[in-house]
């Protein structure tokens, strides 16, 4: 199977292309490359890999891309609420009319057999009464980019298509880990530079849960849906992560405390937080038989390491964070 990874290059895209290379996928992979292409840089000899500089807004080359391969994992996006809100025209444009167009040649091209779509748990917007909130629950998106990722989704899960045309839509939590491009905009990955950079973290809100996953998990999840009986994919969304991966700003604080000791935090007050949610996961593990491989503090310990060891020579350059 060829897949077509849009966002091939950013922080989970890069990992994902790795991942399906990996299971015997051959890749074709399309970015424009906003945070640019170094990520790519160890895969881009690959003979299974191909690689297109280029916008998904433009029906051309999206048209050519569509052609070349049998299933497309959709990632990119104008990502984040700063970053649409900084941007809201173009996020307007790539997260809702680009996706859409490609989503509908998609659905034209017989070639394609399975289209996986990355949202967000975002989209749950804030918890009733601190009950876990699951597939079936109502989507309250609090800001453009789950709005846009709402909107995408219902699109996609309402669609008619042809029966060999196999939609899936993703929610994932906060995603952490390591990935060939960082991205330490991220909770738990800037926790982590803070503190193993000997800084004083400053957490506002402590008392807020939101749920996380590791990066290569999040990569992991793509290819079960890839690989999982259609009937049981199809028009379909799944949570993706663990429900015991739910976690309080503190929680963090005192996981990272186990693999820092000693380390300056500061909380701060604040009151409401429109992303404050728990996350049931159960669905991803019940239907399709997925667990996680990686918890929060495994990926704590991973990212304290390559941060320690100097590895990423300048942490706090802005080409880490989407803004
Ligand atoms: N990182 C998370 O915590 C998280 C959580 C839930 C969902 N997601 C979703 O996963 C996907 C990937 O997120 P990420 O963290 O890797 O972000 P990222 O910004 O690192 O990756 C997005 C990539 O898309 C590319 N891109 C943007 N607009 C494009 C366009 N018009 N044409 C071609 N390429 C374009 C960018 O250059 C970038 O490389 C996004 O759809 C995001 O909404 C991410």
């Amino acid at each position: 199977m060829r897949v077509l990874v849009t966002g091939a290059a950013g922080y989970v895209g890069s990992v994902l292309v790795r991942a399906l290379l990996r299971e015997g996928y051959s890749v074709v992979g399309i970015d424009c490359l906003m945070f640019g292409g170094e990520s790519l840089v160890g895969v881009c000899t690959d003979p299974d890999f191909d690689f297109f500089k280029g916008d998904i807004r433009e029906r051309g080359l999206v048209e050519s891309m569509v052609e070349k391969v049998d299933a497309v994992c959709h990632l990119a996006a104008i990502v984040g609420d700063p970053a649409c809100a900084k941007q809201p025209d173009i996020a307007r444009q790539t997260n809702w009319e680009a996706s859409k167009m490609l989503f509908d040649i998609c659905k034209e091209k017989r070639n394609i057999k399975r289209f996986v779509f990355a949202s967000t748990c975002s989209n749950y917007g804030k918890m009733d009464d601190g009950k876990h909130v699951s597939e079936d629950s109502p989507l309250h998106p609090l800001s453009l980019y789950a709005e846009l990722k709402v909107g995408f989704e219902k699109y996609l899960l309402e669609s008619i298509t042809r029966e060999d045309f196999i939609p899936t839509a993703l929610r994932f939590g906060t995603v952490h880990g390591l990935s060939p491009r960082m991205r330490f905009d991220l909770t738990v990955n800037e926790f982590v530079r803070e503190l193993t950079l000997g800084k004083t973290l400053q957490v506002y809100g402590p008392q807020f849960w939101r749920p996380y996953i590791h990066i290569e998990d999040a990569a992991r999840a793509y290819v079960c849906i890839l690989k999982s009986e259609a009937s049981k994919v199809d028009h379909n969304v799944f949570n993706v992560g663990d429900t015991s991966e739910n976690y309080q700003k503190k929680m963090l604080v005192d996981e990272l405390m186990k693999v820092i000791p000693g380390c300056c935090v500061e909380f701060l007050p604040k009151d409401n937080d429109p992303r404050d949610f728990k996350v049931d996961f159960s669905k991803i593990k019940r239907e399709l038989d997925w667990t996680i491989t990686k918890t929060v503090p495994r990926g704590m310990e991973e990212m304290h390491l390559a941060l320690k060891s100097g590895l990423i020579s300048d942490p706090y350059s802005p080409k880490y964070r989407e803004i």
